[in-house]
């Protein structure tokens, strides 16, 4: 049965929420973990209405220690979250009302909107910026493995098909470029994130002396150079959803980048390639074939980039089509967001923590690499040292492979006269092409293969990642 509500709106209710109302629209079981965020902002607010004048210094200090004490139970497990109360801001607010008076003036020129938009916005800059230390952890680990394994040769693929020769490091350093990019975007999110609302209001700010300024000082809500930044306009303050949407864009672009990398170790530790053998800590065995090693752990980055996407979604689908401003169904916003920022943050480790573990084959890349069709391209562009147009001179090295592959003899062991039946432009040197470290040595531009460009770039990374 309904009740006299005692909410902090009850006054104009005779009765209060159904039991059944209460359980669908609580959001302490999940919101609960704003706390350190709404504390902080619910202390930088008092220091704001004692500075002034709508509190006194003396209010203020007893509403500081009492945010202080809660905060203190609520680390310590202590504090009891009631579900009643519906979110972390009534249940803290009713808590400290408890003990403090002067609590009652806490909410001073302030709504759950702005509250929650800055909580949220608190959130964000923590998440960002704890996801990019994971991220750089992930990216070390890459870098010690392609420091160990510098001289490795493998064929890089397009269509899965092996295509051209390249070192491993320059594959990983790949891997390295996305991830660094991850990084980045998240810090960019996190830029976004740097404006205070609070001052917003519910809507349409307020007719009370504030100063917004001090707020957003006070919450570390400042440009580089310490200037505070405020959001400009009351009621985008509070409807906005955008920060929540790029955070999980880039967590879910991270996971496509986990999946992909992912993948590639998935297809690299199979009998197939058997290029890398992954770290027994992050693999399991099947519990019917005994002689089964199985890559999990990159098989569930690859699944989680589905949630990441999922949540991602759930956001734009969850804000399309509101009318301005805030809208009950916005309390929906948080789940997809913790879970995109713990499921992120949970992948960069295993992340980090498979790379770490892996050892490469190096005599199976060899083996791999050793392939002299992966070749065929310098073949071609032998020809166009000599002045043949590329079109012609891929058109007659497509027919020496063909012609390698109906004689069932290697590329690089052809006749030369057979050879340059199919082209003059062969001369007798045509085969010297076929050596890997000097294929290698003539990609020098920027962003290539060769070893002086990956050392180029071990060098960058290092100082990148120091
Ligand atoms: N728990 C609410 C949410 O997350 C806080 C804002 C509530 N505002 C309101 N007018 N009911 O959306």
């Amino acid at each position: 049965m309904a009740k006299v509500s005692h909410a902090t709106w009850g006054g104009r209710f005779a009765a209060g929420p159904a039991e059944l109302m209460l359980r669908f629209s609580e959001s302490v079981s999940f919101d609960h973990r704003l706390a350190p965020f709404d504390i902080a902002g619910s202390k930088a607010h008092a220091a704001m209405l004692a500075q002034v004048g709508l509190i006194t210094a003396g209010e203020r200090n007893a509403i500081h220690r009492g945010l202080d004490d809660i905060r203190a139970e609520i680390e310590a497990g202590r504090f009891r979250w009631d579900p009643k109360l519906e979110d972390v801001h009534m249940n803290i607010e009713q808590a400290l009302t408890r003990r403090v008076p002067a609590a009652a003036k806490l909410h001073t020129a302030r709504s759950r909107n702005d509250q929650i938009a800055t909580d949220m916005r608190l959130f964000f800059k923590h998440a960002c910026a704890e996801l990019r230390e994971k991220l750089l952890e992930a990216e070390r680990a890459l870098l010690t493995v392609a420091e160990a394994n510098r001289g490795i040769l493998i064929p890089g693929y397009t269509h899965l098909q092996r295509a051209q020769p390249v070192l491993l490091a320059h594959h990983l350093f790949a891997w390295l470029e996305m991830l660094e990019r991850d990084r980045s975007r998240l810090a960019e999110v996190a830029q976004h994130a740097n404006w205070c609302p609070l001052g917003a209001g519910a809507i349409a700010g307020t007719t009370l002396p504030i100063d917004r300024e001090f707020t957003a000082r006070a919450l570390g809500f400042v440009d580089a150079r310490g200037r505070p930044q405020v959001t400009q306009n009351s009621m985008d303050a509070v409807a906005d959803r955008d920060l929540f949407m790029e955070f999980a864009a880039a967590c879910a672009i991270f996971g496509v980048h986990l999946s992909r990398i992912a993948e590639d170790l998935i297809l690299w530790s199979s009998a197939e390639f058997r290029f890398v053998e992954l770290p027994d800590a992050f693999c399991t065995g099947s519990s019917l074939m005994p002689q089964k090693k199985n890559p999990d752990s990159c098989e569930l980055l690859r699944g989680k980039s589905a949630r990441l996407q999922g949540n991602l979604h759930t956001l734009l689908t969850l804000a399309k089509g509101l009318p301005l401003t805030y809208n009950r169904d916005l309390q929906e916003d948080k789940p997809p967001v913790f879970d995109s920022f713990d499921q992120a943050a949970l992948c960069a480790e295993v992340l980090a923590g498979t790379l770490g573990g892996m050892r490469f084959d190096a005599d199976r890349c060899a083996a791999a690499v050793r392939d002299p069709a992966l070749l065929a391209t310098d073949l071609a562009d032998y020809l166009v040292s000599k002045g043949v147009p590329f079109r012609e001179a891929h058109h007659a090295v497509g027919a020496v492979v063909r012609l390698a592959e109906q004689s069932g003899v290697a590329l690089n062991r052809l006749e030369t006269a057979a050879v340059r039946e199919i082209h003059p432009g062969f001369g007798d040197d045509w085969a010297s092409v076929f050596d890997l470290e000097r294929a290698l040595a003539l990609r020098r531009g920027t962003g290539m293969p060769g070893g002086k460009q990956v050392g180029r770039q071990f060098t960058r990374w290092r100082k990148v990642l120091a």
